[in-house]
C-alpha cells in the first residue's frame, strides 16, 4: 500500500472514532517525531504490538479485502511482560471483507459497537484445516447457537459474539460501515492466525510520503525497536 493511502486512511478513522465517541489512547496521537526516545518506557507498547494497524492482507485490494484496527491493549502469550488480555478497536467497511481465518489460541468477542450490521460467516475447521461442513456451535451474547456450516451471522450494535480457537470466520459490514470492537486472550499476529488460503497479515508498504502515524508494523525499522 502506498503511504499516503494508508495516511488518508488513518485520518479518516480518526474522524470515525471521533465521530463515534471512541476516544484513543495518547499513543494514538504521537506523530513519528513524537515518540518518546527513552524506548523502554515504552516496552509495553513497542513488545505487544499496540497501536494503529491497516492491512490489506497483502493483495492490494483494501476496499474490498482489507482492515483497520487500532490495539489498545495487549500481552504476550508467555506471560513475559504485558496484561494477559487484549482489546482492539476496528473500522469494517460496507463489504470489506476480513478473509476467512481462525486462531490457534485467542479466544476473541467481536463487539458491534456502533454503526450498520456486522456480518460474520462461520465455519468450524476439519482435520486437515480445512472449511468443515460440520455445524458450527457459538455463543453470542451469552445465548448457545448451533448453525449449519458457512452460517451468517449477523450482529446489529451492542451485539458480540464469541469466537473461540479453530473456529473459521470471516466478516464485513452492511448498510453502513462498522465501529467493532475485539476483547480477547492476548493476540501475537505474528504465530496465531491461520488464514484460510494465501492472504499475509501486513501490508508492502511503498513510502510516496512521511506517515502521520507509525503502524506497529513500522515499529522495528522507524524507532529502532
Ligand atoms: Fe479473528
Amino acid at each position: 500500500m502506498k503511504r499516503s493511502r494508508i495516511n488518508a486512511l488513518l485520518r479518516d478513522a480518526i474522524g470515525f472514532f471521533e465521530t463515534h465517541h471512541f476516544h484513543l489512547p495518547p499513543f494514538a496521537h504521537w506523530t513519528p517525531d513524537a515518540w518518546p526516545e527513552d524506548r523502554d518506557r515504552i516496552r509495553d507498547i513497542l513488545d505487544h504490538g499496540l497501536g494503529w494497524d491497516v492491512t490489506d492482507f497483502g493483495q492490494g485490494r483494501f476496499d474490498e479485502l482489507g482492515l483497520l484496527l487500532f490495539t489498545l491493549r495487549n500481552g504476550s502469550e508467555d506471560g513475559k511482560g504485558g496484561v494477559p488480555y487484549a482489546e482492539k478497536a476496528m473500522i469494517v467497511n460496507i463489504g470489506q471483507v476480513t478473509p476467512t481465518h481462525y486462531h490457534w489460541s485467542k479466544i476473541e468477542d467481536i463487539i458491534n459497537r456502533g454503526g450498520g450490521t456486522l456480518k460474520i460467516k462461520l465455519y468450524a475447521s476439519d482435520a486437515q484445516d480445512e472449511l468443515s461442513d460440520s455445524l458450527v456451535h457459538f455463543v453470542a451474547d451469552g445465548v448457545r447457537y448451533t448453525e449449519p456450516a458457512g452460517h451468517v451471522f449477523s450482529l446489529a450494535p451492542g451485539e458480540s459474539i464469541t469466537l473461540t480457537p479453530n473456529l473459521y470466520h470471516s466478516f464485513w459490514a452492511e448498510g453502513e460501515r462498522v465501529l467493532a470492537g475485539e476483547v480477547s486472550s492476548v493476540n501475537d499476529d505474528l504465530t496465531d492466525n491461520r488464514f484460510h488460503g494465501l492472504v499475509g497479515r501486513f501490508p508492502d508498504v511503498e513510502e510516496d510520503e512521511p506517515p502521520i502515524r507509525l503502524l506497529v508494523s513500522d515499529y522495528e525499522r522507524w524507532l529502532n525497536a
